[in-house]
């Protein structure tokens, strides 16, 4: 058997910078590309394979975990970077809410739909194709801890990252029984200079804005130490424990 690693929403900021990352430091495992387009140019090396999927269809998660399988591989590494702050989805602009006036069912929904939905897809799939030992990241954000709420706003995204927070530490309770080895992770990776945050970044002092490549870097080393025994985590970029 051999172990592969994964990136899923590897057209991103943090996504291209991982799967770079990945594919450097473990030059001797493939690493998966997950995006729902193909990525323009990436300066990737040969060892990456990259693939256009549905990331947010659950036959398709199905369908890649399952081939996975059957080709004989277990995945060392799945980091799922997947998550929207604004945008446009529909037609509909979205941004993250300053009041409760602002809030709108539709674009909760959207919020809850990819930074809460998706990801847990993915739990759902991976416990059947996870190595031993392995980490499943999921990109999460310190502004989804309850507890660590003093500014509020941002309703709906604080509220599906929290949301995400707990898919893991439910799903953490039955991958310890099925999935041994496998360390689920909540990262908040900081503020990171990619096309998410870039609205937001007027009151980021420039030591504090961290380069995609940087943020890669720090999760590889973080992942690295982590034991399945201690699972599930939510870590910051310093690896220091961020509360739920
Ligand atoms: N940047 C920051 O400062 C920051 C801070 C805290 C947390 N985070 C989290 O880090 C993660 C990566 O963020 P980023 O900064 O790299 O943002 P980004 O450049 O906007 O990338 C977002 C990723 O999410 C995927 N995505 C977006 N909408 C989707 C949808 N409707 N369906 C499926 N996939 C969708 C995209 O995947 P495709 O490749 O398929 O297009 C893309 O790779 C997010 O979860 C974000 O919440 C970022």
């Amino acid at each position: 058997m051999s172990t592969v690693n994964v990136v899923i929403g590897a057209s991103g900021g943090i996504g291209q910078a991982m799967v770079k990352a990945l594919a450097q430091n473990d030059s001797d495992r493939p690493v998966y590309a997950l995006s729902r387009s193909a990525v323009a140019e990436p300066d990737w090396p040969d060892n990456v394979v990259s693939k256009v999927l549905a990331t947010d269809d659950e036959q398709a998660i199905s369908d890649f975990c399952q081939q996975l399988k059957n080709q004989g591989h277990r995945i060392h590494y799945a980091v799922c970077t997947v998550g929207m702050l604004h945008g446009e989805v529909n037609g509909n602009a979205i941004s993250p809410e300053k009041r409760l006036e602002d809030l709108d069912s539709e674009q909760l929904l959207t919020y809850f739909r990819v930074n809460t939905l998706i990801p847990t897809l993915w739990l759902k799939h991976l416990v059947h194709v996870m190595a031993s030992p392995g980490v499943l990241a999921c990109l999460s954000a310190r502004v989804g801890s309850i507890s660590d709420n003093r500014i509020g706003g941002w309703y709906g995204y604080r509220a599906s990252k929290a949301s995400l927070n707990m898919m893991l530490k439910t799903a953490a309770v039955e991958y310890a029984r099925r999935a041994k080895g496998t360390s689920l992770l909540a990262y908040h990776p900081g503020t990171v200079d990619t096309g998410l945050s870039a609205p937001f970044q007027g009151n980021v002092k420039p030591e504090k804005l961290f380069t995609p490549a940087f943020t890669a870097q720090q999760l590889i080393k973080i992942m690295a130490r982590l034991t399945s025994e201690q699972s599930p985590y939510f870590i910051d970029w310093e690896d220091q424990v961020v509360s739920w």
